[in-house]
């Protein structure tokens, strides 16, 4: 076991009609004005725009918006974000959406409290001192930004996608609503479902002896996730099912399934690849991949994966075939993606590739053959090419 430090500051507000307080949770956060971040539509369509900005008004809080944030946030919405929040003197913003508009909100929290390009942030030149505080209304269960320290932004020049980690930009507050969910499309919940599994499969995937209390969090998590998701395949608007894979979400990546182990994330940056140069979503792309990897690197220690078969998958354990049981987890955690209606290859993602573009993603994943990932078995350029040729 590893020693570990966790921070988890979010204060969630969860469950029915937790939106209806924005206006006096914001008021406690002592702020002059407010930036309302959201995206595309669905939070006007939902009428849940509207109800904020009520909220806010009843609170006498001045405010101003900016929505048009996309999957895979881009950098030049950030830099708009940037100036719009120093011309009208923002001091908090407020992201009402999923990942992508809470991360852009954190990135140009990051652009007002640093001095340089906010991109020299992402592309790791610059480590962030500050960041302008943020809250979240929730509206997908999928990315965990509203309790991680991450965030992740596409440079359309070049169509670099990078993260930034540090704590600065963890969240002042969630509110999370199950039923804010109940409009999203089946293929956005099952995506969202894959990368809150993802999320503690990258944790749990590790080389070194996790500890035990970690492990069985894990485990209920994931079989609590693959339980719920099932169940929103056949009926969306189940709130108990809703509630379970939100609240997991949060849980899978504010690093509780992380206590005690080194996490290995080479799925998270084969995939940020993939949803840099093809726009992919984030969930998908990592399904697309992931029965890949681990056919790849299962040797490295095939007892994690004969765990996760049997713990995670209900594969009955074969103790005189440990490799058997490993692949038969890895081929039911595929029939599962499937089952849900994710790809579990790049061509099922609806990506052709081609020998350049596999070279192309490798190259940038390695950041131009200088750097490995992973740790559960650490990968270089030509790995990631393999893995790449494996999934397509
Ligand atoms: O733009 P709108 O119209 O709101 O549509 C969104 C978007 O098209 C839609 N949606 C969201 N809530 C909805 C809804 N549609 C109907 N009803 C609702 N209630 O869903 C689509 C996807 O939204 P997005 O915010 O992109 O989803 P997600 O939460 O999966 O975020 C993905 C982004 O987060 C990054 C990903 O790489 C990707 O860029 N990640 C961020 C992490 C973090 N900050 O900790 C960790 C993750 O590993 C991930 O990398
Ligand atoms: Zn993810």
């Amino acid at each position: 076991m590893k020693n570990f430090e966790f921070y988890a500051p979010t204060r969630v507000i969860f469950g029915k009609d937790s939106e209806k307080q924005i206006g006096t949770i914001i008021k406690n956060q002592n702020c002059k004005k407010v930036l309302v971040h959201f995206g595309g539509s669905s939070a006007k369509k939902s009428g849940l725009l509207d109800k904020i900005f009520e909220s806010l008004k009843e609170a006498e809080i001045d405010y101003v918006s900016l929505g048009g944030v996309v999957p895979n946030p881009r950098l030049s919405k950030v830099y708009e974000g940037i100036n719009l929040c120093k011309k009208e003197k923002v001091d908090f913003i407020l992201a009402v959406g999923g990942g992508s508009v809470i991360d852009s909100a954190k990135a140009i929290g990051y652009g007002i409290a640093n001095e340089c390009d906010v991109w020299d942030i992402y592309s790791k030149k610059v480590i962030p001192t500050g960041c302008l505080p943020v809250g979240a209304v929730l509206t997908i269960a999928a990315a965990g930004s509203e309790m991680s320290n991450s965030s992740v932004i596409t440079n359309e020049e070049g169509w670099l996608k990078r993260g930034c980690n540090s704590e600065y930009a963890r969240c002042k507050f969630a509110i999370m609503n199950p039923e804010l969910t109940y409009t999203l499309p089946k293929y956005q919940t099952a995506s969202g479902a894959t990368d809150i599994l993802m999320h503690t499969m990258e944790r749990y995937f590790t080389k070194e002896q996790s500890m035990e209390i970690t492990d069985r969090i894990s485990e209920g998590l994931m079989r609590t996730v693959i339980h719920n998701i099932k169940i929103l395949m056949k009926n969306p608007k189940d709130y108990n099912a809703r509630a379970e894979v939100m609240w997991a979400g949060s849980l899978s990546h504010n690093d509780l399934t992380g206590c005690g182990s080194v996490g290995d994330w080479s799925c998270h940056q084969l995939e940020h690849e993939l949803g840099g140069m093809f726009d992919v979503a984030h969930g998908a792309g990592l399904a697309a991949v992931w029965g890949s990897w681990a056919r790849y690197v299962y040797k490295s220690n095939i007892s994690r994966f004969v765990q996760f078969s049997v713990n995670v998958m209900g594969i009955t354990n074969d103790f005189y075939n440990p490799e058997k049981v490993a692949l038969e987890g890895i081929e039911a955690m595929e029939s599962f993606y499937h089952s849900i209606d994710m790809p579990i290859s790049i061509k099922e993602l609806g990506v052709n590739l081609t020998d350049d573009q596999i070279d192309d993603l490798a190259y940038k994943c390695s950041f131009k053959d200088t750097r490995t990932i992973g740790e559960f078995q650490k990968l270089n350029m030509e790995d990631m090419k393999k893995i790449y040729i494996m999934a397509r």
